[in-house]
């Protein structure tokens, strides 16, 4: 349920644009998870949403992190994680990543032939592997990460290569897994990815087995865990990489309506907001469609606003955060979603604040979080001293 309330409290205090994640809603899937899939490591992928206060909540409630650079650890150490529990990806580590997950003691999953011999050389105490697994789900093509002619993992036609080196060298893998994609809304490709996998960890003489992330918010966890066990060996350790599916529908951007644009030769209106694709980039980037909702009336539209789409402030014609709002809010709520509204969009706890730039100069917003209902502050709001803070 939308805890209106509270998100217009938050608004209150500290202004928009502002990110709000609800701790007790991300927990609650966390739960889901660890009861879907009892015993296994669910690495919640910091990428994300990688707000301090939910970091600290989600490591409480048992969570590893999934990590991808020597900062997203240093977060996930902050938070509390123990070494044993963070996970670090990437398909582009660099030596201070390497030396950073070693340091700490966190798993470095290898994505290429190339990265294992560097990991080989620099005798890394905990290395897995991460595969491509040739495998294509249905999802917006920027998000299919386990496709053949992706960029990530090692060639499904190179296992056996990556065994015999780490033989060679008289190493022992951890693990062997992969991350096929994200927002993935069907258990299919992944009934298929268990199936793989089961078969790789055999051939790798491993137990620890990591399917990824990559659920989207649509798909039943439980129905998920239904899938892939049949596929799976009683002895699996499984690890889990999940993020979207943790936070996303824990999260809100809100923001305010700054200016009301007619268009009246095309039947259109434009709610110019104080948050855009600076703020929240993920509807043009991928033509995500966020939900929106009308926390709080603004002034009224024109009589014939027609058509009436959620623009930013960008300096760009694509920036836009809802095409037709319409489609979410009553007409009483679109009549007065004019100038003033305080605007609440859904959905955007993954993937949202994490992505923010300061584009056109624009301070990245404050994140807050709801503890048990209680707002409070994470990230103050970016200020003109940070952002000259580089400048030499
Ligand atoms: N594991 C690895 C290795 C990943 O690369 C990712 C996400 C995850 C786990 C978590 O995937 P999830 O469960 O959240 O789907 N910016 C995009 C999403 C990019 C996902 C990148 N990798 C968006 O806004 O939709």
């Amino acid at each position: 349920m939308l805890p209106g309330d509270a998100l217009r409290d938050a608004a209150a205090r500290w202004g928009t644009p502002l990110y709000v994640t609800d701790l007790d809603a991300a927990a609650d899937h966390l739960a889901e998870y660890q009861a879907a899939f009892p015993g296994a490591l669910i690495a919640y992928a910091v990428k994300a949403n990688p707000d301090p206060q939910l970091l600290r909540r989600l490591v409480a409630d048992g969570a590893g992190c999934e990590v991808v650079t020597a900062v997203e650890l240093a977060f996930a150490q902050r938070a509390g994680c123990p070494p044993e529990r963070i996970v670090m990806n990437g398909v582009g580590k660099t030596d201070v990543d390497h030396a950073a997950a070693v340091g700490a003691g966190a798993l470095l999953n290898a994505e290429s032939l190339e990265e294992l011999d560097a990991l080989l050389a620099l005798d890394a105490p905990r290395i897995g592997l991460r595969l491509n697994p040739g495998l294509a789900p249905d999802t917006h093509a920027h998000l299919a990460t386990g496709a053949a002619d992706s960029k990530f993992g090692i060639a499904w036609t190179d296992l056996e290569t990556a065994i015999d080196r780490c033989r060679a060298a008289g190493r022992r893998l951890e693990s062997v897994g992969a991350h096929i994609g994200s927002a993935i809304d069907g258990v299919q490709t992944f009934t298929v990815l268990a199936e793989r996998l089961a078969a790789a960890a055999g051939r790798a003489g491993v137990e620890r087995l990591n399917l990824g992330g990559g659920a989207g918010i649509g798909l039943s966890i439980p129905a998920l865990a239904e899938a892939v066990r049949p596929h799976l060996p009683d002895s699996t350790h499984l690890v889990l990489e999940p993020g979207r599916s943790l936070v996303a529908d824990a999260g809100w951007l809100l923001t305010r309506v700054v200016r009301v644009q007619p268009r009246p030769d095309v039947g259109l209106t434009y709610l110019v907001a104080d948050a855009g694709m600076a703020e929240l980039i993920r509807p043009i980037l991928y033509g995500a469609d966020h939900p929106v909702t009308l926390l709080d009336p603004g002034r009224p539209l024109e009589a014939g606003h027609g058509t009436v789409h959620l623009a930013g402030p960008v300096c760009e014609a694509g920036d836009t955060l809802a095409f037709d709002i319409g489609r979410w809010l009553s007409p009483a709520d679109l009549a007065r979603a004019g100038t003033g509204a305080l605007i609440g969009i859904g959905q955007a706890g993954a993937y949202g604040a994490a992505m923010a730039s300061v584009y056109n100069g624009r301070p990245r917003p404050a994140e807050a979080v709801l503890d048990h209902g209680e707002p409070s502050l994470s990230r103050r709001r970016e200020t003109l001293d940070d952002m000259l803070a580089r400048d030499l």
